[in-house]
């Protein structure tokens, strides 16, 4: 790939960019930029599936209602009633793309039930939904003429008047994109991309902890792209940890026991096979998911084990098989019979409810720039996201976004003067051991102190060893030839950075923010 300009530059192939991409598409070329295979996101590893309402047992109102309940008070409402009004059309839509969702034999989609939703209302495909959603997607986008997808091309930054000269290094308003530098890891070059648009589709960051159920591309890239050109993120203190990773020490990705098996009737348990949800929420198993593993986070830490378990013996053998061929599979290579046998699991950082801070057409504070999907604040989840919710987010906030961005094509213009990229001076680093060190000390910092429960001591001390895994890292990047590993680990301190400032900011406990030290009268 040359230099080039591009009417809409998307970064990213998952949910989120491809959705964003075939909505576009009429009105402009369209560039899908991503760092990994093409189909290597988050999207392709969702399990459960997508929330809709779409039969009488259920109403927006109940949706709505379980969303608000989730997010801790803390959602903006507005944005939660447009979400879930909008969610039966936009399935559809995907289901009319291509996607396969399983269906009863009456012809009815079967429709599941996870933590904290009132209804079954979550349409899946079998427990592998997301590598179906992507399949369908990727297909279509493939298919068509102005769409180009571009594998391992690994965007390093955005390009706003800072490049130009023309604001001073502080400026954070009436900033405006123009482009992105890139680097191309097949020829080794960094190349300047020109766009009139550009939509931030990055996904999340499950990397700045030990262990997560994200693949190694959920690095937080975009975030903290988005952050180095000063625009606003929000809701970064809302680290979402799944409650039930299966629990296999040292497999990364931590592989998910999706909560749709607690929906089918799978129990949590401690080692002596005692059942204890009750002891923490009425709703048992099928909590939240921010009290669910708080609970476990306590069961582990009083009976010093290094996991609790699902029990699914009672179930029926024949229909968990059909529901969850993956799971059962998975199970039975490491030697777990489900019928026989409780699955061991333990809580694993899964999703990031906070991001670029966007308004209803997901635009981000700089001109010109959307950002949709995992790596966006959209107040949706507010402080928990509500289970099944992200997938139906992404699809949402792509269709408003292209109808902004839409309108607003017609009257822009490439922007002319900008540098290339700059490597003078550089040299490549003489010891990777220094990047391989620093990422596992900042996962470390973030897991001991920054995890599901936090106090105000455990905060101040991630931030001052950040600070100074921080300042190694940049005065690495500056002094050294531009790597992937390199930009990855920058942006994932960036990422941590964010989340333990937004962290010592609020003071108090709520949602999936727990610090002990500003506790509500929950647990
Ligand atoms: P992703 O799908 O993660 O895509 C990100 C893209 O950005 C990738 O193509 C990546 O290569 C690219 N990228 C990132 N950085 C760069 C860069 N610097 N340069 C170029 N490209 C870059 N949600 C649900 O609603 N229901 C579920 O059942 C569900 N199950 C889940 C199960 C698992 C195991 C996981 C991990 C998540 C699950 N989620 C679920 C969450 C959901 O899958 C994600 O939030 C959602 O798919 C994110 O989509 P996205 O398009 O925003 O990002
Ligand atoms: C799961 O299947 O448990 C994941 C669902 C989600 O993260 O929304």
């Amino acid at each position: 790939m040359d230099s080039r300009k591009i009417d809409f530059l998307v970064i990213g192939s998952g949910i989120a960019g491809l959705s964003y991409a075939l909505k576009v598409c009429e009105y402009g070329k369209v560039m899908i930029l991503t760092k990994s295979n093409e189909d290597e996101t988050n999207t392709k590893y969702a399990q459960g599936g997508i929330a809709a309402v779409f039969y009488a047992n259920d109403s927006f109102e109940k949706h709505i209602n379980d969303t608000l309940v989730a997010g801790g008070g803390i959602c903006n409402e507005e944005v939660v009633k447009m979400v879930v009004s909008e969610s039966t059309e936009r399935v559809k839509e995907l289901i009319n793309w291509g996607t396969s969702f399983d269906k009863k034999a009456s012809g009815e989609y079967d429709l599941v039930k996870e933590g904290g939703h009132s209804e079954h209302r979550i349409l899946h495909h079998k427990d592998n939904t997301g590598f179906e959603i992507e399949r369908a997607l990727l297909a279509k986008a493939r298919n068509h003429p102005n769409i180009e997808i571009y594998d391992h091309i690994f965007a390093l930054d955005v390009l706003t008047q800072h490049h130009l000269g023309a604001f001073v290094n502080s400026k954070t308003e009436g900033i405006e994109c123009f482009g992105i530098y890139a680097l191309n890891e097949r020829t080794q070059r960094i190349e300047k991309i020109l766009s009139k648009i550009i939509c931030m589709c990055s996904g999340g960051a499950g990397n700045i902890y030990e262990s997560t159920t994200n693949p190694s591309i959920a690095t937080g890239d975009g975030i903290a792209m988005v952050y180095r050109a000063k625009g606003k993120t929000k809701g970064m203190e809302f680290v979402q940890f799944h409650p039930t990773a299966l629990y296999n020490p040292g497999e990364q990705p931590a592989f998910l026991i999706s909560e749709a098996v607690r929906g089918f009737g799978a129990i949590l348990k401690n080692s002596k096979g005692e059942e204890f949800m009750q002891n923490y929420d009425e709703r048992k198993s099928l909590a939240p998911r921010d009290i669910v593993a708080r609970a476990i986070d306590n069961e582990m830490k009083i009976n010093g084990e290094n996991c609790v378990y699902l029990d699914c013996r009672h179930l029926d053998k024949k229909g968990f098989i059909e529901h969850f061929p993956n799971i059962y599979n998975k199970c039975n290579e490491i030697g777990i019979d489900i019928m026989q046998d409780m699955i061991p699991v333990v809580p694993s950082a899964h999703y990031f409810c906070g991001g670029i801070d966007v308004d209803k057409n997901g635009k981000s504070t700089i001109g010109n720039l959307y950002a949709i999907g995992e790596c966006a604040h959209t107040g949706l989840h507010g402080a928990n996201r509500l289970a099944s919710n992200s997938l139906l987010e992404a699809l949402v906030f792509a269709h408003n976004a292209a109808i902004d961005s839409i309108s607003k094509i017609p009257k822009l213009e490439f922007c002319n003067g900008l540098p290339d990229w700059n490597a003078e001076g550089t040299t490549n680093p003489e010891e990777l051991v220094l990047m391989t060190q620093s990422l596992k000390e900042l996962k470390a910092i973030m897991t001991n102190y920054v995890g599901i429960v936090r106090s105000d001591l455990r905060l101040k001390r991630a931030f001052d060893r950040l600070k100074i895994l921080h300042n190694e890292t940049e005065d690495l990047y500056e002094r050294t030839t531009v790597s992937v590993k390199l930009c990855e680990l920058r942006n994932m301190i960036k990422v941590g950075y964010i989340v333990i400032k937004q962290s010592i900011t609020r003071k108090e406990s709520v949602g999936l923010h727990y610090n002990i030290d500003h506790k509500n009268p929950t647990i």
